[in-house]
């Protein structure tokens, strides 16, 4: 395998001395070539074969400058040259253009941090040997970045390129790069003579920087030098049999039957006892995707922060909202001394009845994919390792554990699996966690198609796949198809197959060695990688205020304003009187059931203890957040009264008497059990009418899982998705409703009238107590990969609110859409206007309207948020996801893009497009 480069020979090279330490001659070295000004397309071809022949482990090119709808052709450079392209930028200039620095790497990138999120741009490159830590110094705020370096480095060799201050301890200048690094000795500089196609020089350096492996004779393993893969095989050299099989089945972190917790659980989901003797720390796991639960208040004086469900993280549509709900979460499991979090749900919402839908980020595979792929990579950036679940298609809970999914092959790789396959892209998650229910008649958990095909061999997936609790059925068939790691089976399962069924169908030959150290080598790197040993979690008390300023961020940005008639919203100033009706809005915000529910927060409990079910997967959980309080606060002249709603009558009375009534309606969902249908419960609709019918200013806010009917829709003006909007719901929900937010979310499902616009209109057996019985087939063939608005646009159906639809206090105009193509890349541009009087964000949404005849009409292929001021307008980038533009050939296990022509416009929901442009593609296979 490649390595770093060796130390050029020191005739060719200036040596510089520096205050480095003095590093023997026949050390590694890492070689990057600077580039001082950036190449022009034109130039593109001269140079590759020059750069090439360079063999540098990376390349940094300055100033590079990127219009708005332009294809970078250093992008091309980097293919030709067999680099991978990075664009660090800084803030967009109005026009759209962005400057910016390239990082093209020919090692491969194993962990990184920020992307293209200036001041958070960091790489651990790993060439299958050794690591290095580069960092690109974007940042305002250096205190920041190195915090960033400290957490992240954990001993590799770092260059932080963009300064040349050597300022912080420990850093050395690194001369003829505007950079300086640490744990490397002395550079070594060349000039290299570059040219371009006209024969021009371009001004080029190639540093090597050398540096020498740690001396950790003792336990070679722990040399944080090396890559995680040959840390890992160092130390699997070392292990025993028993050691290694103790590695493959966790146990339920909670105690069997209510008894002792294992001994060293630090009680939450699971556990893998960790060997003192080698170091290996224990594996302590803990739900889950909306904050760290402690289930029964288990670990006394722990508490975390609730954040808003997954659809509210979904419809921000900002990555950067999702990156830091994932460094809370993370950075709060970790403070608990947990270093696996079971958080990056990504099941695709195919039916608002699904009951775990709060759970997951929506029904559109881009969008779910690249926002649950920013929160796993802000968990994994606080070292701790994220899943991605549930792996695959675990689409509904109706006895979950024991239906059939059936979907083709094509279909399900251009829906669920192209959220998971983005989301793994976007995120690297350590883990999968493979699901309860049969695909095409085979478990997820003994799954070869899913697990080994397409996961670890058409992904690449370097990770280990662990099994859903009670997710198992089989020791060497399971083994054999790909799991990794049986979770809690002594509870969950009928046996624990990963123990003494596994050591004897490897005895016997059945399960090759070779797999069982395959199995053993993928969790040890997974924990290597994400710096369980290097930073192992400390017990701490969490940042209460910081959670709280993320939490509530997600709500003000993430519920969704879907009416607003006669501008009811924001509350004018004059209201003086108003009326909150119902949805205990006077002590906190609904939140979902089953194993991802945070019951204990720095506020203490439920806030309305006793709701049924009080048992799993209940309780029904309020986080105490009053949007009464929050309201109160706000409005501190107005005259705020609270009606409970219980009886109708009454509340319709109060309401007659106010300015303004606001009716709070909830519906519970749950792990482990679907929605009955679509209606929400307790005769809230006949409330939510009586008030509407006494006070033509009503305003519904709910808080539900997903989609209701909304029969009352006419006669209600406002009407607000908050969707489970977490600890700060009350207060987000009020700086919405009075106008010290501006409302930005955008749907990301489509709100269907009712049932009957669903691929299933009725699914026998849904619900608590069913009347009929389920026959244990999701026929998901049905719809296909047309989820959502591809069905509804199929099918020519209106829904109540399409995909991405969201309004706002301000307006928005857009001008001037242009579309480049280059290959599978495609880029689109346009103008966005604030042209209304509020400050406010735009979600500029990108979809691809197919040719006649194709099984999908329409895709999602790209999205941007904006923030404009009044008046302000800026150039706004999309880059399309090229699989968006493809279709899955399932012969040849690949995507192709047919050729063709195509239509690309700017949508302000999937139906509603505003400019349409006309593209043409050619045919090709993607990479
Ligand atoms: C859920 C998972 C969860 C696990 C551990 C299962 O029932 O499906 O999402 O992570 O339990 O609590």
């Amino acid at each position: 395998m490649k390595t770093f480069s060796k130390l050029l020979p020191l005739s060719s090279a200036i040596l510089l001395s520096l205050a480095a330490p003095a590093i023997a001659a026949d050390a590694e070295a890492f070689s990057i070539l600077h580039l001082q000004r950036a190449p022009v397309a034109a130039d593109v071809d001269a140079l590759a074969g020059q750069v090439t022949a360079l063999k540098a482990d990376a390349i940094s090119i300055d100033g590079v400058r990127r219009a708005a709808d332009q294809i970078d052709p250093l992008r091309r450079l980097a293919e030709q040259a067999g680099y991978r392209y990075r664009f660090v930028a800084g803030a967009p200039a109005a026009d759209g253009s962005v400057e910016g620095r390239v990082l093209l790497t020919r090692t491969p990138v194993q962990l990184e941090s920020g992307g293209e999120e200036p001041g958070r741009a960091y790489l651990r490159l790993a060439d299958g040997r050794h690591v290095v830590a580069l960092y690109v110094d974007e940042a305002a705020d250096p205190a920041a970045l190195q915090r960033l370096v400290d957490a992240s480095r954990l001993g590799a060799p770092a260059l932080l390129l963009g300064t040349a201050a050597a300022g912080a301890a420990g850093w050395n200048a690194v001369p003829a790069l505007e950079a300086v690094g640490q744990g490397f000795g002395t550079a070594s500089i060349r000039d290299v003579r570059l040219r371009d196609a006209g024969g021009t020089r371009l001004p080029a350096a190639l540093v090597t920087l050398p540096y020498a492996a740690q001396d950790t004779a003792e336990r070679p393993w722990m040399n944080t030098t090396l890559t995680a893969d040959a840390r890992a095989a160092l130390l699997l050299a070392q292990m025993s049999e028993d050691e290694k099989f103790q590695m493959l089945r966790s146990y339920f972190g909670l105690g069997k039957d209510g008894g002792p917790l294992p001994e060293g659980a630090v009680g939450s989901a699971g556990f893998v006892p960790g060997v003192p003797r080698l170091g290996i720390p224990a594996q302590q796991s803990a739900d889950a995707g909306v904050g760290v639960t402690n289930p029964g208040g288990i670990r006394p004086g722990d508490f975390a922060t609730a954040m808003p469900s997954g659809p509210s993280t979904a419809s921000t549509w900002n990555r950067d909202i999702a990156y830091a709900g994932g460094a809370t979460m993370g950075r709060e499991a970790w403070q608990q001394r947990f270093n696996i979090l079971l958080s990056g749900s990504v099941n695709l919402q195919r039916d608002p009845r699904n009951g775990r839908n709060f759970e997951y980020a929506g029904e559109d595979p881009l969008l779910a994919g690249a926002m649950v792929g920013a929160l796993i990579r802000g968990v994994q950036s606080q070292h701790v390792i994220s899943s991605m679940k549930h792996y695959a298609l675990n689409d509904m809970e109706t006895r979950r554990n024991f239906h059939d999914v059936r979907i083709g092959e094509k279909a399900m790789h251009e829906s669920d699996l192209l959220a998971f396959e983005i989301a793994l892209e976007a995120g690297r998650p350590g883990v999968a966690m493979c699901s309860y229910n049969k695909i095409n008649g085979t478990y997820g958990c003994e799954n070869g198609y899913l697990m080994n095909q397409v996961l670890k061999q058409e992904w690449k997936f370097p990770g280990f796949v662990m099994s859903d609790w009670g997710g198992v059925h089989s020791g060497s068939k399971a083994a054999l198809a790909g799991l990794d790691q049986q979770s809690a089976g002594e509870v969950f399962d009928a046996a624990v197959y990963f123990d003494q069924p596994l050591r004897m169908a490897v005895a016997a030959g059945v399960v090759p060695v070779a797999r069982r150290d395959d199995m053993v080598l993928r969790i040890l790197r997974t924990m290597f990688l994400h710096g369980n040993f290097d930073r192992p979690p400390q017990h701490q008390p969490i940042d209460v205020e910081a959670g709280y300023a993320t939490a509530q961020r997600t709500v003000e940005e993430g519920s969704v304003l879907l009416r607003n008639e006669g501008g009811l919203l924001p509350l004018a100033e004059d209201v003086q009187r108003i009326v909150v009706i119902g949805g205990h809005a006077d002590k906190g915000v609904i939140g979902g059931g089953g194993s991802s529910m945070v019951g204990i927060t720095a506020k203490g409990g439920n806030a309305v203890p006793g709701v049924k079910p009080t048992t799993w997967p209940g309780p029904v959980m309020f986080h105490p957040s009053s949007p009464l309080d929050a309201l109160r606060a706000a409005r501190p002249q107005a005259r705020i009264d609270y009606v409970d709603g219980s009886n109708p009558a009454a509340a319709a009375k109060a309401a007659a008497q106010a300015d303004v009534a606001i009716v709070f309606a909830t519906q519970w969902a749950a792990e482990s059990v679907d929605l009955p249908d679509m209606q929400l419960p307790d005769g809230q609709d006949a409330l939510i009418s009586a008030v509407a019918k006494a006070n033509a200013r009503t305003v519904v806010v709910l808080e539900t899982n997903g989609p209701v009917r909304l029969p009352w829709l006419q006669q209600v003006p406002a009407l607000m998705q908050a969707w489970y909007p977490g600890i700060r719901g009350g207060e987000g929900i009020a700086a919405l409703l009075t106008g010290q937010a501006n409302p930005s979310g955008r749907l990301p499902v489509s709100w269907v009238t009712d049932e009957s616009q669903l691929p299933r209109p009725h699914v026998p057996g849904l619900g608590f107590t069913p009347k009929e019985t389920f026959n244990d087939i999701f026929d998901f063939d049905i719809e296909g990969a047309n989820v959502g608005y591809k069905w509804l646009a199929a099918k020519s159906l209106t829904p109540a609110f399409a995909f991405g639809h969201g309004l706002s206090y301000t307006t928005f105009g857009y001008d001037n859409l242009q579309v480049s193509v280059d290959g599978a890349r495609l880029v689109a541009s346009v103008d966005i206007r604030n042209t209304g009087t509020r400050a406010g964000a735009e979600v500029a949404q990108l979809y691809l309207r197919l040719p006649q005849g194709s099984t999908t009409p329409v895709r999602l292929i790209g999205f941007e948020k904006v923030l404009l001021q009044p008046g302000e307008q800026r150039r706004v980038r999309i880059e399309a996801e090229p699989k968006t533009l493809a279709h899955y050939d399932a012969q040849a296990r690949q995507w192709t893009i047919d050729g063709g022509s195509y239509e690309v416009y700017l949508g302000r929901t999937a139906a509603d497009p505003v400019q349409t442009v006309p593209v043409q593609l050619q045919s090709q296979t993607l990479r």
